[in-house]
C-alpha cells in the first residue's frame, strides 16, 4: 500500500473569507470525490503554497471589498500557477487582486437569480444550459473584468457574474455555487475541480480507509491503544478504523451504565464486536450508576454525577488495561478519540488537539494516565464517517444512529432515576423508535428524545377501570447541528399508531403527549 497517498497531501484549501460559506463548500468538494482543507483568510500566502494545493477555492463573505480592514487577497496566490476559483467575495477580491474593476452599481442582487451563460462550452458551463437560476448575495458588482478574463456569464445586475482564463487557470463566480438554490452550482464546482484543475475524483470511502488505516499504523507503530466505546457513530467508527490498522494492540472499553436505550449495549457488545473483531472490555457499571443517582432528581446534579462515575470506572478499566499491557512489555501509549472536521476548523485549525467536547469523550484524566491521542476522523465531515463506517463494516444500526446524550436516559427522566423507571422509558422509547424507522423518517428526524415526566401522574381509563399513569412525551426534532431545531411534523397516523402502543404496551403510562417546541426556546432535550 506504499503507493496510497498520504491523505493531506495536495489538498483543495478553502479561503474562509468570514462567512459561514467556507465548510459547506469544503463539504462540496468532497461530494465531487476531491480532498479539501479550509485555511483562514489571515494565512500567508507562502503558507498556503506551502501546502502544495491542488487548487484554491476562494469564500465569499460579509464584507465589502471597500471597507475598511476588509480581507484581501495576496495576489501571489494567482500568480503560483495554481488553479483558483472565486465566489461571491472571493470573486470580488480575486477581480481587485488583479485590476478589474469592483463597483457600487446600486444593483445588489439577493437569493434566485436567473444568469445567462454565453459559452455551454467552457470550462466551467460544459454540459449546462444557456440559462441557469442562481443564488446570489452581493451589494457590489464587477463592471470591468481583468485583462485576460473571458466573460462567460452575466446576470442583470452582475454584467460581469463568470469569468474563465484556461491558460492561467483562474475562474470565478459572482454567485454562491455551493447552495443548493445554484441549480448547476455544483456541476460547476466538479467542472472547476475535475476540467479546470484536472484533478481525479479519488477521495472516496475507499480509498479514504486505506490512507487513514496507514496513516494510524504509522502513528502507532507497535504500540497499544485504548479507546472509551460509547456506541455512538463516531467512536464505533474511529475504533473500527484503528482495530482495522492495528488489529490486538487496541483494546476497547465499553462502560454499560445502565442509562443507553433498549438492544444499544447488546449492539456494542456482540454486533460491533462481530463486524469488526474488536477486543472490548465491558464493565457492567449499571449499579454502581443507579446507587449515584438515587434520590436526586435535579438535572444538573445528575449530569455532574454520571459524568463523574463514568471518569471513575473508565480509570480503572483503563488502570487494569495498562498494567497487564506493561506487564506484557507493551505500554499503552495512545487513546482514540472520535474528534471530527468541524471541531477542527471551529477550534481554530488543521494541527493540534481539538477540544474534548463532553464527558463521554474521556477529559479529566489523572496525570499518570496521559496518552498521546489518535484521532483517525479529524479530517472527515458526518456524513464521510458513516460512509468509512459502511466501508468498514459496521453495523448499520451504528452507523445511523442519531445523536444520544452522554448522560443517556438519566435526563430523560424527569425526576429520580431508578431502574423501574428506566424500564418504563426503555420500553415507550424502543415502540418510538421502531414506528418512525417503520414509517421511514429515520434520516428526517435529526433525533427524537422520548422523555418520561416520572413525577407527574395522570387520571385516565382503560378497560373498566381507572388508571393512575404517568406521561411520555415525544420530542422529535429537524435539525442541521443541534444548534437550532423545529419540532418535525410527523404524521399523525405514524402518531397515532406511536401513542396507542405505548399505552397498551407500557402498563405505567397512559398518556403520550407532543412537544410542539422549537429551538430556541426549548431545547432538544428536556433536562
Ligand atoms: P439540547 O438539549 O442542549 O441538546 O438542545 C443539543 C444536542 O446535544 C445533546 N446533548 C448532550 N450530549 N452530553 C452529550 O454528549 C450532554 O450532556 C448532552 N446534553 C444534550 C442532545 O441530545 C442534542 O443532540
Amino acid at each position: 500500500m506504499s503507493d496510497t497517498p498520504h491523505l493531506s497531501d495536495r489538498p483543495v484549501l478553502v479561503v474562509d473569507f468570514g462567512a459561514q460559506y467556507a465548510q459547506l463548500i469544503a463539504r462540496r468538494v468532497r461530494e465531487a470525490n476531491v480532498f479539501s482543507e479550509v485555511v483562514p483568510s489571515t494565512m500567508a500566502a507562502d503558507e498556503m503554497l506551502a501546502k502544495e494545493p491542488a487548487a484554491i477555492i476562494l469564500s465569499g463573505g460579509p464584507s465589502s471589498v471597500y471597507e475598511e480592514g476588509a480581507p484581501s487577497l495576496d495576489p501571489a496566490v494567482l500568480d503560483a500557477g495554481v488553479p483558483v476559483f472565486g465566489m461571491c467575495y472571493g470573486f470580488q477580491a480575486m477581480v481587485q487582486a488583479l485590476g478589474g474593476t469592483v463597483e457600487r452599481t446600486g444593483l445588489g442582487e439577493y437569493g434566485s437569480t436567473p444568469a445567462q451563460v454565453s459559452d455551454t462550452s467552457s470550462t466551467l458551463f460544459n454540459g449546462q444550459p444557456s440559462e441557469q437560476s442562481v443564488w446570489m448575495s452581493h451589494g457590489d458588482a464587477v463592471t470591468e473584468a481583468p485583462d485576460g478574463m473571458r466573460v462567460t456569464a452575466s446576470t442583470s445586475g452582475a454584467p460581469v457574474a463568470a469569468f474563465e482564463d484556461d491558460e492561467r487557470r483562474l475562474y470565478g463566480v459572482q454567485w454562491h455555487p455551493e447552495v443548493m438554490h445554484s441549480t448547476f452550482g455544483q456541476r460547476v464546482l466538479e467542472n472547476f475541480l475535475l476540467r479546470g484543475a484536472g484533478l481525479d475524483g479519488d477521495w472516496t470511502a475507499h480509498n479514504v480507509v486505506e490512507a487513514l488505516v496507514e496513516q494510524v499504523r504509522e502513528t502507532v507503530g507497535d504500540k497499544r491503544v485504548l479507546c472509551a466505546l460509547s456506541g455512538g457513530v463516531d467512536s464505533s467508527v474511529a475504533a473500527a478504523l484503528v482495530q482495522r490498522a492495528v488489529g490486538d494492540q487496541l483494546t476497547c472499553v465499553f462502560v454499560d451504565h445502565g442509562l443507553l436505550r433498549s438492544g444499544e449495549a447488546e449492539q456494542v457488545e456482540k454486533d460491533f464486536v462481530d463486524a469488526t473483531g474488536v477486543d472490548l472490555v465491558v464493565v457492567d457499571a449499571r449499579e454502581q450508576f443507579l446507587s449515584a443517582l438515587a434520590g436526586v432528581s435535579d438535572p444538573e446534579t445528575k449530569r455532574k454525577i454520571i459524568g463523574r462515575e463514568f471518569i471513575r470506572v473508565f480509570e480503572q478499566a483503563a488502570r487494569d488495561v495498562v498494567g497487564s499491557a506493561e506487564r506484557e512489555g507493551h505500554p499503552v501509549e495512545f487513546l482514540v478519540q472520535g474528534t471530527l472536521y468541524p471541531d477542527v476548523v471551529e477550534s481554530g485549525g488543521g494541527t493540534g488537539t481539538a477540544n474534548i467536547k463532553s464527558h463521554h469523550n474521556v477529559g479529566g484524566l489523572p496525570d499518570d494516565l496521559q496518552f498521546k491521542l489518535v484521532e483517525p476522523l479529524r479530517l472527515l465531515f458526518k456524513d464521510e464517517v458513516r460512509q468509512v463506517g459502511l466501508e468498514l463494516g459496521v453495523p448499520e444500526e451504528i452507523v445511523w444512529r442519531q445523536p444520544f446524550p452522554g448522560p443517556g436516559l438519566g435526563i430523560r427522566i424527569v425526576g429520580e432515576v431508578t431502574a423501574e423507571r428506566l424500564d418504563i422509558l426503555r420500553a415507550a422509547d424502543q415502540i418510538a423508535r421502531r414506528e418512525l424507522s417503520a414509517a421511514g423518517l429515520d434520516r428526517e428526524i435529526w433525533q427524537c428524545p422520548v422523555v418520561l415526566l416520572a413525577d407527574v401522574r395522570s387520571v385516565g381509563v382503560q378497560g373498566d377501570g381507572r388508571t393512575y399513569g404517568h406521561p411520555v412525551v415525544l420530542r422529535p426534532v429537524s435539525s442541521e447541528d443541534a444548534m437550532t431545531a423545529d419540532w418535525t411534523r410527523v404524521p399523525y397516523d405514524v402518531l397515532a399508531k406511536i401513542s396507542t402502543r405505548i399505552t397498551n404496551e407500557v402498563p405505567e403510562v397512559n398518556r403520550v403527549v407532543l412537544d410542539v417546541t422549537s429551538k430556541p426556546p426549548g431545547t432538544i432535550e428536556w433536562e
